[in-house]
């Protein structure tokens, strides 16, 4: 469902932080145990390399401290910390709750998992949240794929990694930042991409790709109109880090130029629930945005979802 956020109080986003593991697996890494080559990894998906390691809770602190910190706030004045991933370290507790002890966090903490448009759905979670009274909220997005990733299957070795993106959340007095979102999900289509408990990822890739297109542009657009942003009035679109010519045909079909997209994938591959946070991160800190710019963040997952914002960049707290 799209909707817009006027009328509710609104957010904007304060502090923001990254990490990686230190471990990167390069194509010709994965040559030596795969039937692949670089040249069809990077032609078919864009990727060049990745970074596998750690744990969902280890990756989250470290993002979200130095979204704290550039927040400039004390721990104890977050209201909730809400935490996307779908490789938590436990089935019980929710892996927000290490993390919410290890950051020193005095609030409510909860996990979110809606696959790889899980941040989306997190910060459009948070953005209730702080409609009802909330003030400071942490979101991050986190996902170790490569624990449940088969490392014999060359259909999903290739494109699946770890990474953790984290912003903070304030809240203003007016609209804020987001101007319209839209969650989505298509459980008839769960088959396709899937991992049982204790698993490895399964993927019918092709299909995947055809779907995740039209659903990533779908929910885009809805978002889009609901904010009543045209399609030439995006500055930035930060889309799920998948593939890089699911991007490159989601571009083309939302009207917005490929020079507009935040990549980050060439480096990190797919880390599911942080590929967005780490690609807005990334174009955050290469001076992309300037405030009044629109931002679209679209994308789409396991489930199917999809999920999409657009935020107007800037504001004071
Ligand atoms: N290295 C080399 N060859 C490979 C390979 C690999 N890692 N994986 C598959 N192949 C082969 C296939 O066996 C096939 O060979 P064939 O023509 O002899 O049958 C050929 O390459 C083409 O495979 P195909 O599956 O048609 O490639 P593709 O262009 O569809 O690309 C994906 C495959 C997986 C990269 C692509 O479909 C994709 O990205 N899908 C979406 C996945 C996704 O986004 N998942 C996450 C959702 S959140």
């Amino acid at each position: 469902m799209p909707a817009t956020s006027i009328g509710a109080r609104g957010a904007i986003i304060t502090g923001w932080g990254s990490a990686l593991p230190p471990r990167v697996v390069t194509n010709a890494d994965l040559m030596r145990t795969l039937d692949t080559s670089d040249e069809w990894i990077k032609e078919r998906s864009g990727i060049s390399e990745r970074h596998v390691g750690g744990t969902t809770s280890e990756l989250s602190v470290e993002s979200g401290r130095q979204a704290l910190r550039m927040a400039g706030l004390d721990p104890s004045e977050i209201d909730a910390l809400v935490l996307s991933t779908t490789t938590p370290d436990r089935t019980v507790p929710a892996t927000s709750a290490t993390v919410q002890n290890a950051l020193g966090l005095k609030c409510g903490a909860f996990d979110v998992n809606a696959a790889c448009s899980g941040f989306v759905y997190a910060l459009t979670v948070a953005h209730g949240l702080i409609a009802v009274g909330a003030r400071k909220i942490l979101v991050i997005g986190t996902d170790t794929l490569s624990r449940i990733t088969d490392w014999n299957d060359r259909n999903t070795a290739v494109l699946f990694a770890d990474g953790s993106g984290a912003v903070v959340l304030e809240a203003v007095d007016g609209p804020g930042q987001l101007l319209a979102w839209d969650i989505d999900a298509d459980g008839s289509a769960e088959e396709l991409l899937y991992c049982e408990l204790g698993g490895t990822i399964h993927m019918e890739g092709k299909e995947v790709f055809r779907r995740a297109v039209r659903i990533m542009v779908d929910s885009g657009q809805k978002s889009l109109e609901a904010a009543g942003v045209s399609a030439d009035e995006v500055a930035l679109v930060v889309p799920h880090q998948a593939n890089i010519r699911i991007i490159q045909a989601a571009c083309e079909r939302l009207g917005i130029p490929i020079e507009r997209a935040a990549t980050v994938l060439h480096y990190t591959g797919n880390t599911s629930s942080a590929s967005i946070p780490l690609a807005l991160v990334d174009a955050l800190n290469a001076g992309r945005l300037k405030d009044g710019d629109n931002v679209l963040l679209v994308g789409f997952g396991a489930g199917m979802t999809a999920a999409s914002a657009v935020l107007r960049w800037g504001g004071i707290r």
